[in-house]
């Protein structure tokens, strides 16, 4: 098995370089960003609840998306392995992952951490909004609240992967091309 963690703030480009991962690799995608989306827009109370948080670009409660990562894993059996998109984002979803995990005899290979400054990701995210119809894309002072959320919370996840010496830095800055080749690059590193 194959698992990969894709990390980075919003807007890094996790969403469209796992799309290409996944099909060079063969992984499946779990993104938790769109598993919440699902439920918000099936009006689950999961999805009730979760929209109060992400409208305001604050994580959601962490008990609730290590819940929707387990019944992901569940109901993949065959899975050549997984690329995780946007979770683990605090600690306690990180120890709860490596748990998930070893219950399965598999742990996360790499950890690819994209690196892009502020202003980037604002524009992106902005320019994203324009034609999304995601409500965390429209309003700036949203956008700075995740990429806050982000500093604050969830860039100490990269310090607890460290620890296994399992993180690897990509500048996630030019084309997306460019970018892919050094994910496939650090990725490839690993299974030789
Ligand atoms: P989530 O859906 O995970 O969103 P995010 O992390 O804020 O990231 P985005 O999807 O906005 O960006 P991305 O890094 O995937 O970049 P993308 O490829 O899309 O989370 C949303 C919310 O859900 C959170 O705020 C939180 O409330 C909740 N949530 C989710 N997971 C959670 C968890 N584990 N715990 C608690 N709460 C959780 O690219 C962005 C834009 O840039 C696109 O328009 C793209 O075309 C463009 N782009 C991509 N690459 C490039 C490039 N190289 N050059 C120029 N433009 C580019």
């Amino acid at each position: 098995m194959l698992n990969i963690i894709l990390f980075g703030p919003p807007g890094s480009g996790k969403g469209t370089q796992s799309e290409k991962l996944i099909a060079k690799y063969g992984l499946k995608h779990l993104s938790t960003g769109d598993l919440l989306r699902n439920e918000i827009a099936a009006k689950t109370p999961l999805g009730i609840e979760a929209k109060n948080f992400m409208d305001k670009g604050q994580l959601v409660p962490d008990e609730v998306v290590i819940g929707m990562i387990s019944s992901a894993l569940e109901a993949n059996p065959l899975a050549k392995g997984f690329l995780f998109d946007g979770f683990p984002r605090t600690e306690a979803q990180s120890i709860a992952l490596d748990n998930l995990l070893q219950f399965k005899h598999t742990q996360i290979d790499i950890f690819l951490s994209l690196e892009v400054n502020e202003e980037e990701l604002v524009k992106r995210l902005l320019n994203r909004g324009l034609t999304s119809g995601r409500s965390d894309d429209t309003n700036e002072e949203v956008i700075r609240a995740r990429i806050i959320e982000y500093e604050n919370k969830t860039s100490v996840v990269a310090d607890y992967y460290k620890k296994f010496n399992k993180v690897a830095a990509i500048k996630g800055e030019g084309s997306v091309e460019e970018i892919f080749a050094l994910l496939c690059n650090e990725i490839d590193k690993r299974l030789s």
